[in-house]
C-alpha cells in the first residue's frame, strides 16, 4: 500500500463509526447485482402479488381527504384499535392501543426493539441461519451476535439457547415461521422459550410476518404465554404490501414506552397514507391472503417434489415461501447457478450454519420454479 493509500485509508477509518464501517453489504444484494438479464429468480423475498384493490383505492382515498401530515407518533388510534383486535382474534394476545405501535416496516420495530434493550457488548440470541437484519442491526448497536442452533428440522434448539444464556443476555430473536428455513415453531418449544425469557428475565422479540403463510401445523404467539415478549409483525408479506412500509410492534407499555422514544427521533410517525391503507387491509376482506397461501403451497409442492427428483436433500418447508435445500460450498453453488440463469441465495448471508444450503423462493411464478429446477438438473 503506497503512502497516499495509508493516508486515505486513515481518514477513511476514522471518519465512519467502527460498527457501520465494518458491517457487510447485504449477501442478497450482490447476487442481485451480478445476475445477468432474463435470469430466473428464485432470490425474490417478497409475495409476487400486488396490493389488492380495495387497499390501494383506501390509499388513493386518504390522499383526497387530505391525509398528508403526520400523525400521532405511534399510529393513527383507528389503526392500533384494528391491530389490537387483530391480536386478540388471530393471536389470543390482549394488548391495548397504548401497547402498540405502527412502525415503517416490520424493519423499524426490530430496530426499535433491539436499540431500547441493548447497551454496547450485551448479547443476542439469534437463530444462525436467521433472516440477515438481525444480526446486522444487532452489530449497528454495538452488541454482541451469538447464534442459536437450530435442529435438524431447523427449529431452534432450546438447550443451545439454555447454554448460551448469561448475564449479558438481553434477547433471543424468533422467527416462525422462519426466513430462510422454512421451519414452523411447535407450541411446546414456543412455550419452553417463553417460560426461559420469563425465569431468566430476557426479551423475546418474535418477528411474525409469516404468520399466515403456514402450511402446516398452527401459529402461535410467544406473547401468549409470557409478558417478557415483543411481537413484532407487517402488512408486508400478509397483503403484499412490502413497499407500503407499515410494520407494528406489540409488547408491554414499559417497551412501547422506550421503542416510542426511538421511533420520535428516527421516524416521526409511519407513513400516513400507507396507515390508512394498513387500516383497510386489516379489517376489509381476507381472501387475498388465503389465495396468496394456497399458490404458495401449490408451488412449495411443485418445488420439493422436483428437488426430490433431483435427489436434492430438502427439509419440506412449513411455512413461508422458502426452501432450504442442502448443497456443497453453497457459495459456489450459487456463482454456478447465477451463471446459468438462476438466481438463488447462499445460505451463508443468514449466518454461518447455512453454509451447506441455498434458499431457494417460491414467490415466483410455476413456470419460473420449472425453469429453476431444469437449470438445478444440469448444474447440480
Ligand atoms: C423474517 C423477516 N422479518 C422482517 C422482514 C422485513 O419486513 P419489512 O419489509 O416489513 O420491513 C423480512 C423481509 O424479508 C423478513 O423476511
Amino acid at each position: 500500500m503506497s503512502n497516499l493509500e495509508k493516508k486515505e485509508m486513515e481518514i477513511f477509518n476514522s471518519r465512519f463509526s467502527n460498527s457501520v464501517r465494518d458491517l457487510e453489504a447485504s449477501g442478497i444484494r450482490k447476487i442481485f447485482e451480478a445476475a445477468g438479464p432474463g435470469s430466473v429468480n428464485m432470490g425474490i423475498g417478497q409475495p409476487d402479488f400486488d396490493t389488492p384493490e380495495h387497499i390501494k383505492k383506501a390509499a388513493i382515498k386518504a390522499i383526497n381527504d387530505g391525509f398528508t401530515g403526520y400523525t400521532p407518533g405511534p399510529g393513527y388510534l383507528e389503526l392500533r384499535n384494528a391491530l389490537s383486535n387483530k391480536f386478540k382474534t388471530e393471536n389470543e394476545i390482549d394488548v391495548g392501543v397504548d401497547e402498540i405501535i405502527v412502525t415503517s416496516g416490520a424493519s423499524e420495530a426490530i430496530f426499535l426493539a433491539l436499540s431500547s434493550l441493548i447497551n454496547p457488548g450485551d448479547e443476542v440470541l439469534i437463530p444462525n441461519p436467521g433472516f440477515v437484519s438481525y444480526s446486522s442491526t444487532v452489530k449497528i448497536l454495538n452488541g454482541k451476535v451469538i447464534g442459536v442452533s437450530l435442529n435438524e428440522d431447523m427449529t431452534i434448539d432450546v438447550d443451545s439457547v439454555l447454554e448460551q444464556i448469561n448475564p449479558k443476555t438481553k434477547a433471543l430473536i424468533m422467527n416462525s415461521p422462519g426466513n430462510p428455513t422454512g421451519a414452523v415453531e411447535s407450541e411446546e418449544n414456543i412455550k419452553a422459550l417463553a417460560e426461559i425469557a420469563t425465569d431468566m428475565d430476557i426479551t423475546i422479540i418474535s418477528d411474525e410476518v409469516y404468520e399466515h403463510f403456514i402450511y402446516e401445523g398452527v401459529h402461535k404467539s410467544p406473547a401468549k404465554f409470557s409478558e417478557n415478549v415483543i411481537t413484532v409483525n407487517a402488512c408486508s408479506k400478509t397483503y403484499a404490501m412490502t413497499g407500503w412500509r407499515i410494520g407494528y410492534a406489540a409488547a408491554d407499555v414499559k417497551y412501547i414506552e422506550q421503542m416510542g422514544k426511538v421511533h420520535q427521533y428516527v421516524q416521526a410517525c409511519a407513513n400516513s397514507i400507507a396507515q390508512k391503507a394498513a387500516y383497510a387491509a386489516l379489517t376489509g376482506p381476507q381472501d387475498s391472503v388465503k389465495i396468496m397461501r394456497d399458490e404458495f403451497l401449490k408451488r412449495r409442492d411443485i418445488l420439493i417434489s422436483g428437488l426430490k427428483e433431483l435427489q436434492i436433500e430438502c427439509n419440506v418447508p412449513k411455512g413461508a415461501f422458502y426452501a432450504f435445500p442442502k448443497v456443497e460450498n453453497c457459495e459456489a453453488t450459487v456463482q454456478k447457478l447465477l451463471k446459468a440463469g438462476l438466481i438463488t441465495t447462499p445460505g451463508t448471508a443468514f449466518g454461518t450454519n447455512g453454509k451447506d444450503h441455498i434458499r431457494l423462493s417460491y414467490a415466483c411464478s410455476i413456470d419460473d420454479i420449472e425453469k429453476g429446477l431444469e437449470i438445478m438438473e444440469k448444474v447440480l
